[in-house]
């Protein structure tokens, strides 16, 4: 895939803007590359990989070819605790399959995004695992996983056939008006403390 592949994956999900979005599991920075140029010039970007020779990479190309784009980079664990900004969308590309507990991690990252912000995933549309992509999620059981966590409008962004793993896909969710809380909950039903 180049570049205009990541833009086209992306494209009917991010609207173009000054805007916060985060990039979790960055990497060389593939996606970031395609959301930069999308939001355009002014947007803020917050990158976040546990790969510091990636996010190096991914520094340089960003300030080369799209240095109007504020680019905020966190050499994390993004399971960990992020203190993310108030952000209108969050991408995961090709990262969220290194996750097994994919309903404990998505509420905390979800509670970072402003009411009508987006969730973005970039995914391979199978099930089943292998060493590299350990824990996918197709875009059916994405769907019904996005249902339950109360992400609304889940809808298919892309798709590009992919000589690996079936196709990659993307999806695109918004974030209700209104959080999700119970009694004792706080958004997305992550505890209040
Ligand atoms: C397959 S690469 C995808 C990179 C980029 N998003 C793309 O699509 O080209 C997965 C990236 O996620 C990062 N990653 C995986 N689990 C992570 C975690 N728990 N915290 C931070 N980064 C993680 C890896 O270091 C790697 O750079």
């Amino acid at each position: 895939m180049n570049h205009q592949d990541h833009v086209g994956l992306l494209k009917a999900a991010v609207p173009p803007g000054v805007a916060t979005w985060a990039d979790l599991g960055s990497g060389t920075g593939a996606f970031t590359l395609a959301l930069a140029d999308l939001l355009g010039p002014g947007a803020r970007i917050v990158s976040v990989d546990r790969d510091g020779g990636a996010l190096r990479e991914q520094a340089r190309t960003m300030g080369e070819r799209f240095p109007e784009v504020a680019l905020d980079q966190r050499q994390a664990d993004f399971t960990g605790e992020l203190q993310l900004p108030p952000l209108d969308g969050l991408l995961m590309a090709n990262s969220l399959h290194f996750v097994r507990d994919k309903r404990e991690l998505l509420p905390r990252l979800l509670g970072a995004i402003r009411p009508r912000g987006r969730f973005v995933l970039v995914e391979y549309d199978v099930d089943q695992g292998n060493p590299w992509v350990p824990y996918p999620v197709s875009f059916k059981a994405w769907r019904a996983m996005a249902g339950d966590l109360a992400l609304l409008a889940t809808r298919l962004a892309g798709r590009v056939p992919s000589r690996f793993l079936d196709s990659i896909y993307s999806a695109v969710s918004e974030v209700p008006s209104t959080p999700p809380a119970r009694p004792g909950q706080g958004a997305f039903g992550t505890t209040i403390r």
